[in-house]
């Protein structure tokens, strides 16, 4: 990502001169007037394990059903010859299944197992791949061949590498391995054989690559976890989403269960796996290894203030009636559940889940801020149960500022029902959650313009414009987005966080789409949202800049021209930053009016950053990733405190100003 975004065409376009006949609009900037503080949790990331974006996707582990837990089917993802049986006595209690590979007894005949990964599995020739497994031969004198191959090479030889692990005791043991694959494949296999007289048992069957992000051994996809570092998030929300809630009780998200050990972290259904049946995963699992811990390190790593999101006492509520609700008495195992998370995440290490961190390797506390409590929920009986857990976290944790729900849209009666609710339990933000078409977006540039500065503040927490009712990614949901974020950035006052959602998609297994990047095994393509995402979240700023047209703010409204803009200054940087959506067909003349400060000079040039396409519909693939990026130009100012230009139709521009003291 970095590279494309250091490679971008750089064009000087000093005085292009306009062919444009048009009257330019007249906007004035308030240089002199820096306003309210732009929170730096602004701009993040909202991470749910939806279209295979954890076990898949951003999690490295390459091998699908590593513990034989999947249900009903043990094997699912395995392909078994010779003798192998699924056995349940294992040395995980919480992972009983492990397998038993035994000799057939004839010449050549062989017992393996070979898992196919998650569409497959992609090796890159030169690339070591760490393999680790849990096994034990009754005799010690077990012996295994382990292979990454290529089924589908027209090679001579199928296997690109290969070791052998002596399985030299009747205990379970770890085994390690590094394989480095002769050439690459896309659709590669892991197999291990049996190579010994002697039976072997074998359990949690893991290939990492070894170049995980930042290093981690139980860490994240390199190539994606850096496309959500280029994304400079403020903030990451995590693990969901719906996945919190569960399509039943069962199924719904608890982080105790994600902590500790690898090897014995309960597999747990993926709620996606059949939510649409036109999409329908039978295999989509959780396996926990990306878990609460890897969330709390990654978002360290990333520089993003951890959001964790838990589940309320309710499921899925598009789902299941009122009954099916976890009764309001019967709350306390999830709320000690919500402060022992906090434990967790600044607890001293002498305490129960501080110690527990610092066992996993972090003693330092990860400095929790922020805690949602519910994903998606509405209704009295939400607020009945959100209610006991603000007292209690009030008690026992008065420094973590609490996330309530405004429900599943926009606005409405579930929306306009919670919103004084939220009030009236003071909590610190509400999430708002959007998926809407381009009229909306376009006519909510000013949404956020008079909310209450005294209640809660706003987590624009989902949000994407699906357009036209296709849903799916093109560029022109990318600028009605861009367009609509002006509004968000204009009233930073109130709103403190904002996060696209969802986040990634595998091409080969999503439930869910338009999303932020879209990914297969071995490449990424960011979509045109990711670089409206990217360009607000780079240059954010420090404090709000009053940017209006004949006194009103630039919000598309009437006598505007489809113009949404925004403008803040960095003081960090020493520079003004101007943001301007051209949601109009036709290109547009501005004249912006800077009025600096006394003591300051601006310019003389302005970097610009543009994004357009040539057609609305354009999006970034896997094939051709780079159709719609941004491109840099620089333009001088047309005086000392003036920039006029030609915003292009449907371009989404963004203008940096140098300032120097006078
Ligand atoms: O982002 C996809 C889903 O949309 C989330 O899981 C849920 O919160 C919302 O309905």
């Amino acid at each position: 990502m970095k590279r494309i975004f250091l490679t971008l065409l750089t064009i000087v376009a000093t005085g292009i001169a306009s062919t444009i006949d048009a009257t330019p609009v007249e906007i004035e900037m308030r240089g002199d007037r820096p306003g309210a503080a732009i929170a730096p949790t602004m701009y993040g990331l909202f991470f749910e394990d939806i279209n295979f974006a954890a076990d898949g996707g951003l999690y490295g582990e390459m091998v699908k059903n590593r513990s034989f837990e999947f249900h009903p089917d043990r094997f699912a993802g395995w392909n078994v010859a010779g003798n192998v049986e699924i056995m349940d006595d294992g040395p995980f209690d919480r992972n009983p299944h492990y397998v038993r590979l035994t000799d057939p007894g004839h010449h050549e005949k062989r017992s393996c197992v070979a898992n196919e990964g998650y569409f497959g599995m992609a090796f890159t020739a030169g690339e070591d791949y760490r393999l680790s497994v849990w096994a034990r031969s009754a005799d010690g004198k077990g012996r295994i061949s382990v292979r990454l191959t290529d089924p589908a090479s027209s090679t001579e030889t199928q296997v690109l590498a290969e070791t052998t692990i002596d399985v030299d005791s009747p205990e379970w043991k770890k085994y390690t391995a590094t394989l480095s694959p002769s050439s690459s494949t896309t659709d590669g296999e892991l197999r291990i054989f049996l190579k010994s007289a002697s039976a072997v048992d074998l359990e949690h069957i893991s290939l990492f690559p070894a170049a995980t992000y930042k290093g981690r051994e139980n860490g994240m996809r390199r190539d994606i976890a850096q496309a959500l570092e280029d994304l400079h998030p403020g903030v990451f929300r995590f693990p969901g989403g719906c996945i919190v809630e569960g399509a039943d009780a069962e199924s719904r998200y608890q982080w105790k269960n994600t902590v500790g050990p690898v090897e014995n972290r309960p597999l747990n259904e993926n709620r996606w796996q059949s939510t649409f049946a036109h999409r329908f995963y039978p295999d989509y699992f959780q396996s926990l290894g990306l878990g609460f811990y890897e969330y709390f390190q990654l978002c360290e790593d990333l520089g993003a203030e951890p959001l964790p999101v838990l589940n309320v006492g309710m499921i899925c509520q598009f789902q299941n009636r009122l009954e099916n609700q976890i009764p309001v008495d019967s709350l306390d195992r999830f709320i000690t559940d919500a402060i022992d998370l906090v434990e967790f995440a600044n607890g001293d290490t002498t305490t129960t889940w501080g110690r527990l961190r610092a066992e996993m390797g972090h003693p330092a506390p990860f400095n929790l801020k922020y805690l949602a409590v519910g994903n998606e929920q509405w209704g009295p009986e939400y607020v009945e149960r959100l209610e006991p857990f603000v007292k209690a976290l009030r008690a026992a944790c008065p420094d973590i500022e609490i996330i309530g729900s405004s429900g599943p849209g926009s606005e409405g009666d579930k929306f306009d029902y919670l919103w004084p609710e939220m009030r009236r339990l003071k909590v610190d933000l509400v999430d708002e959650h959007f998926y809407r078409p381009e009229q909306w977006f376009l006519s909510q540039g000013n949404r956020y313009d008079n909310y209450d500065r005294k209640g809660p503040k706003v987590f624009a927490g989902e949000y994407a414009c699906h357009g036209r009712g296709k849903k799916y990614n093109h560029f022109n949901a990318a600028l009605m987005e861009a367009a609509f974020m002006t509004g968000l950035e204009r009233n930073a006052d109130i709103v403190r966080m904002a996060t696209y959602a969802p986040l990634l998609a595998h091409v080969d297994g999503w439930q869910w789409r338009p999303d932020l990047i879209w990914f297969d095994n071995s490449r990424v393509a960011p979509s045109a949202s990711y670089y409206v995402q990217q360009l607000y979240a780079a240059n954010k700023g420090s404090r709000v800049i009053p940017l209006t047209a004949a006194d009103r703010p630039l919000a598309g409204n009437e006598g505007q021209n489809g113009l949404f803009a925004s403008a803040v200054i960095d003081d960090t940087a020493g520079c003004y930053i101007i943001k301007i959506a051209n949601t109009a067909s036709t290109p547009a003349e501005i004249d912006i009016a800077l009025r600096l400060p006394r003591k300051r000079s601006a310019g003389p040039e302005a970097e610009v950053i543009t994004l357009t396409a040539d057609d609305p519909e354009a999006d970034n693939t896997l094939d051709n990733p780079t159709r719609v990026v941004p491109v840099a130009s620089v333009l001088a100012l047309s005086a000392a405190d003036r920039l006029t230009d030609t915003v292009p139709a449907s371009a989404f521009r963004l203008y940096r100003i140098p300032l120097t003291d006078k």
